[in-house]
């Protein structure tokens, strides 16, 4: 779309920005991976845009023992290497005294007492008002002791009539099957009013995540045609260039199937689906993706092997670095079963739907970082331009990509210039880059915001969150029913096994080059 769209620049200060009161962001597993790649780094780029309320703190709270300055020294360096912006001296200055750590157990009730004063002391001295916003960015088997310790310490007030508030983030896994997020939601719920709940799927904090609402309910051209009768199947792939790296324990635990699938992908996969809300009430918008998890058609045990397809890569390379076999990883069982690639091929079950197939697919090791949502129109006639039934007109297909080069692109067929009848698939192409002047926020910048101004729309609700776990669990168990004792591989760098191939290809459509 490039020469005719407009450059348009947009400065973060002219965004609507949704009020945020002060506040005290709590970090359990402040020491972790997450809050020294995004959490940290996410607060700085809002600080630098201008986006953070005038007065906050940060406490991470962490295991090992560690001063403030060890810590804001630990943290600075993950601002170095991961944040989108560059490191400013002054600016990190004026963030740096703003971040505290206290070191303690999460199962250990002297831990929340601790935090509770040290809580008290920095807000009175930076005359914060005490809304406390706690991310839980620890395993799921921690959510229970820390909201307890919490309850216990007086430091989940319920919502009413206290002014300060509090808040709790969620992150990720909820659960490893419908039993475990159960208990998870059940134990948070008691704590906590799920109005206070922040479940968080970083996924619909990204740019194209959000505008595929945009595009659905904000252009003519495209509902009218959102449907069976025009749509011949969608594609949603998740791929990733890395291997497991250093998360090989959580990694070896979940698999694809419960680390990418019953978030991210079913979250992208409401979103193509859902029936226009008719607001974007928070709750108006998640009753509407909602009714497509309900909508999901299980997957039986009969069903599984026809229309599921789990991988793990063996040995290879990508972009020249040697990636071991998922089984010759540190941490790995040598015998592990956990699958790093997976395919499932899955249904809709409604009106607009009726026979449309959604191929999901997502995995480690692949030759790329892509990931985007792919709707693929159906075939035109057999006549006139598509009369040679040899060289069919390949279809129309409206790509959004999540990343790395967020945008989307529409293929259509043009004639190529010159005497002879020719015509050629074209493209195109929207490059948020190209026509906005800066880069798009992380996701976690803006996810942390939404929850500052208590915005819950951009998360998951409780019933979603089980409804996924529901649809996913029947896999899990006929997954399990199966028995396999060896998966297929994909070498790494290769983009994915055989079997992923055919479970497409034998519906007469292909994957989708990345
Ligand atoms: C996380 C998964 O939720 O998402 C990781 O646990 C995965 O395994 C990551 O690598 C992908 O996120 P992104 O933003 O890099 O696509």
């Amino acid at each position: 779309m490039s020469p005719n769209s407009p450059r348009i620049d947009i400065s973060p200060a002219q965004e609507t920005i949704p009020p945020v009161e002060p506040c005290t962001l709590v970090i359990f597993g402040g020491s972790g991976d997450l809050a020294r790649r995004r959490l940290v780094p996410a607060l700085y780029n809002l600080l630098l845009d201008g986006l953070l309320p005038p007065n906050y703190a940060v406490i991470a709270l962490g295991r090992k023992p560690m001063t403030d300055e060890e810590f804001r020294a630990s943290v600075r360096e993950g601002v170095v290497t991961h944040s989108r912006q560059a490191l400013a001296e002054d600016k990190w200055q004026d963030f740096a005294r703003r971040l505290f750590f206290v070191s303690g157990e999460n199962e250990d009730p002297k831990t929340y007492a601790d935090l509770k004063s040290r809580a008290e002391e920095i807000e009175r001295n930076l005359s914060l008002p005490g809304n406390r916003i706690f991310y839980l960015s620890i395993p799921p088997s921690s959510f229970a002791p820390v909201c307890e310790g919490l309850e216990l310490a007086g430091l989940a007030t319920k919502p009413g009539a206290q002014i300060p508030y509090a808040r709790i983030i969620v992150e990720k896994p909820v659960g490893r099957d419908l039993t475990s997020a159960q208990a998870i939601n059940q134990v948070t719920g008691r704590v906590f009013d799920e109005s206070q709940i922040f479940r968080i799927d970083h996924y619909l904090g990204k740019e194209t995540v959000q505008n595929l609402m945009v595009v659905r309910f904000a252009n003519s051209i495209f509902e009218p045609i959102w449907n069976s009768k025009y749509i011949d199947h969608v594609q949603i792939t998740v791929s990733e260039a890395e291997g497991v790296g250093t998360r090989a324990s959580y990694y070896e635990e979940a698999g694809a199937l419960r680390d990418m699938v019953q978030n991210h992908i079913l979250q992208l996969l409401c979103l193509v689906a859902m029936e226009p809300p008719y607001s974007l009430d928070p709750d108006v918008v998640r009753n509407a993706k909602m009714e497509v998890l309900r909508c999901l058609k299980p997957i039986t045990d009969q069903d599984i092997e026809q229309v599921t397809v789990r991988a793990q890569y063996s040995a290879g390379t990508a972009h020249g670095k040697p990636i071991p076999g998922y089984r010759r990883e540190d941490g790995i069982h040598p015998d592990s079963t956990t699958e790093t690639y997976v395919a499932i091929k899955c249904f809709v079950e409604n009106w607009r739907w009726a026979g449309v197939p959604f191929y999901l697919r997502t995995g480690k090791a692949l030759p790329n970082r892509a990931s985007e949502i792919a709707v693929q129109f159906k075939d035109i006639p057999q006549i006139l331009f598509n009369a040679n039934a040899h060289q069919p007109q390949p279809p129309n297909v409206l790509a959004l990509r999540i990343q790395p080069e967020e945008g989307l692109s529409l293929r259509i067929v043009s004639r190529v210039p010159g005497t002879r009848a020719q015509t050629s698939p074209v493209e195109m192409n929207f490059q948020y880059s190209d026509v906005f002047g800066r880069p798009s926020p992380e996701a976690y910048e803006r996810l942390l915001l939404d929850v500052m101004a208590g915005d819950a729309s951009r998360f998951m609700r409780r019933d979603a969150v089980e409804a996924s776990w529901a649809w996913v669990t029947k896999i899990l168990e006929g997954w399990q029913k199966q028995g396999l004792r060896w998966l297929p591989e994909y070498t790494a760098g290769t983009s994915g096994p055989v079997e992923a191939d055919r479970l497409i290809e034998k519906d007469g459509r292909t994957w989708r080059t990345l």
